[in-house]
């Protein structure tokens, strides 16, 4: 066999199989595991009576999660944290744990992913039977887990978009879609000058308003419910929308930055912080996220020059992008 023919069936194999690993991932997450070994390495045995799992099973998946960099496992048999492990623990800071559990619950729904890509519309529809942000609603838990998840799978680029990104000079931050408040409240804590606003919907609002009551920068933040769709009634010289746009097709995002345009003052700048598609051929977060969306909201990962457009469109001018060190860029541009 050709080395081009073993690399093709390598590929075509590990295209088949990576769907269990995410499986016995997910599987792992939802029995604690992580938080089992928080004290010390166990022997598969020892996890399995305290998990709750078969222990023969309960390691298979361990040692192919650890040879994937997931845990690591011992001479001796037993399984040990990593670092990657360790924010799979449920009370650490940065815990990946509710992204995890999130895309565990909604799995179900990818067994309608071939009927979406054959017929359209969304998989998470087809199976729940409404648009996710409004399953979010419907069932006010699971609508505060998504926003922990959001913290869990978002968190680390609050920080890397403030490295990144000089927003001195701006009077009030707007953040559209805000969600759980961490990038405005860290933005407020970073410039102590400055005001924020908190655009959401109404149910994501409240949740959000209670959990920041007591963070310092508090007395400068005003909430405005609503729905970008209908208007956003906020002014501002700074709009951010983090993984906003991408939730959304070409002519609802056209209606979001419309909207958003329409009541910002002239020069206002609107920063789109978002993971943007590669290129043809290169893999990387962008790619895999679009299946993402593909899979749960209905809308897509862009590239930069398809946000230049949707902006122009908006009629806001283009300025420019900054990569940052996390799965974002920043996207930036004017109100004309
Ligand atoms: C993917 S989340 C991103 C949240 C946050 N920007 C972040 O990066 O963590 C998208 C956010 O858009 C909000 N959203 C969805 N539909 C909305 C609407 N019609 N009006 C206002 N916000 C909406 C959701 O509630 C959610 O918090």
């Amino acid at each position: 066999m050709t080395a081009g023919a073993a690399a093709a069936n390598a590929l075509l194999v590990n295209l088949t199989t990576r769907f269990i690993v995410s499986t016995a991932f997910f599987t792992v997450a939802r029995l604690g595991v992580a938080d089992a070994l928080r004290d010390a390495p166990r022997s598969p045995a020892d996890l399995a009576a305290t998990v709750g799992a078969d222990p023969r099973a309960l390691a298979r998946c361990l040692g192919a999660l650890a040879a994937h960099g997931l845990f690591r496992e011992l001479d001796d048999g037993r399984f040990a944290l990593n670092e990657p492990a360790r924010l799979l623990c449920r009370d650490v800071p940065g815990s990946y744990l509710p992204y995890a559990l999130q895309v565990a619950g909604f799995f179900d729904s990818a067994a309608a992913f071939e009927r979406a890509v054959r017929d359209g519309g969304t998989p998470f529809e087809h199976h729940y039977g409404t648009p996710i942000f409004e399953h979010l609603a419907q069932h006010p838990a699971l609508g505060a887990h998504f926003d922990g998840a959001m913290q869990a799978l978002h968190g680390i680029e609050t920080a890397a978009m403030l490295e990144a990104c000089d927003l001195a000079g701006a009077t009030t931050f707007a953040d559209i879609g805000g969600g759980n408040g961490d990038v405005l409240a860290a933005t407020l804590a970073r410039y102590p000058a400055m005001r924020g606003v908190l655009f959401e919907r109404p149910a994501v609002l409240e949740r959000t308003r209670e959990r920041l009551a007591e963070h310092p920068a508090a007395a400068r933040i005003d909430y405005v419910a609503g729905d970008f769709f209908a208007a956003v009634p906020v002014r501002a010289d700074c709009y951010y929308l983090r993984h906003v746009l991408h939730d959304w097709d070409d002519a609802a995002c056209r209606t979001i930055l419309g909207h958003l345009a329409a009541g910002a003052p002239r020069g206002a700048r609107v920063l789109l912080g978002e993971a943007l598609l590669e290129p043809p051929n290169q893999a990387g977060i962008g790619r895999d996220m679009d299946l993402v969306m593909l899979q749960f909201t209905g809308g897509w990962q862009r590239s930069a020059a398809d946000f230049a457009t949707l902006l122009e469109d908006a009629g806001l001018d283009f300025v420019g992008v900054t990569p940052t060190a996390s799965m974002i860029s920043v996207v930036e541009a004017r109100k004309r």
